[in-house]
């Protein structure tokens, strides 16, 4: 037996040492929302967190991470979130309409923001460096990078004015795109 927590949830595991953590999480606990791509740690598809640091979860052995914290996509916000209950990152994903195949978005998101966990107001080139291993096939480097820098200042603005943040008003003016449903960014 392994022991996991996943989205602050602790689970027991009846599961070979030697699985992937994808598989596990995907196949096991049913989260969906992040990705099988390269299996090789080479696209990031698969990222989620690990005690806050991003990690490519397709060639983590579930017993390298036994009894420690695993953030996925589906842990940022509540299921059903309200766009204002999202974290500054996906609303800024939906306020520049981001995504555009979607595959490899849930990992561009947990790697985006580890990367603003622990530098707040980021470079093109920090962004760029911190990005570099999360493949988009679809090109949508550019939003990436400004969905970044869009997030930035929505936690700098909230860190100034929480009560602004609170009652959701650092997203007023956000239009969801027709086709986009929030829990394509949270639940894959
Ligand atoms: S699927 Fe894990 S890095 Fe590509
Ligand atoms: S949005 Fe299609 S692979 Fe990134």
């Amino acid at each position: 037996m392994i022991r996991l927590t996943v989205n602050g949830v602790e689970h027991t595991l009846d599961v070979e040492g030697d699985t992937p953590l994808l598989w596990v999480v995907r196949d096991v606990l049913g989260l969906k929302g992040s990705k099988f791509g390269c299996g090789a740690g080479l696209c990031g598809a698969c990222t989620m967190h690990l005690n806050g640091q991003p990690i490519r979860t397709c060639i983590m052995p579930l017993s390298a991470v036994a009894g420690q914290n695993i953030t996925t996509i589906e842990g940022l916000s509540p299921a059903n979130a309200t766009p204002q209950q999202l974290t500054p990152v996906q609303q800024a994903w939906l306020e520049l309409n981001v995504p555009q195949c979607g595959y490899c978005q849930s990992g561009q998101i947990m790697a985006a923001t580890a990367l603003l966990a622990s530098n707040p107001q980021p470079t093109d080139a920090d962004i760029d460096n911190a990005m570099s291993g999360n493949i988009c096939r679809c090109g949508t480097y550019p939003r990436i990078r400004s969905a970044i820098h869009k997030a930035a200042g929505m936690m700098s603005a909230s860190v100034n004015n929480p009560q602004a943040a609170r009652n959701g008003e650092l997203f007023s003016e956000v239009t969801l795109p027709q086709a986009t449903n929030t829990e394509e960014l949270s639940h894959g």
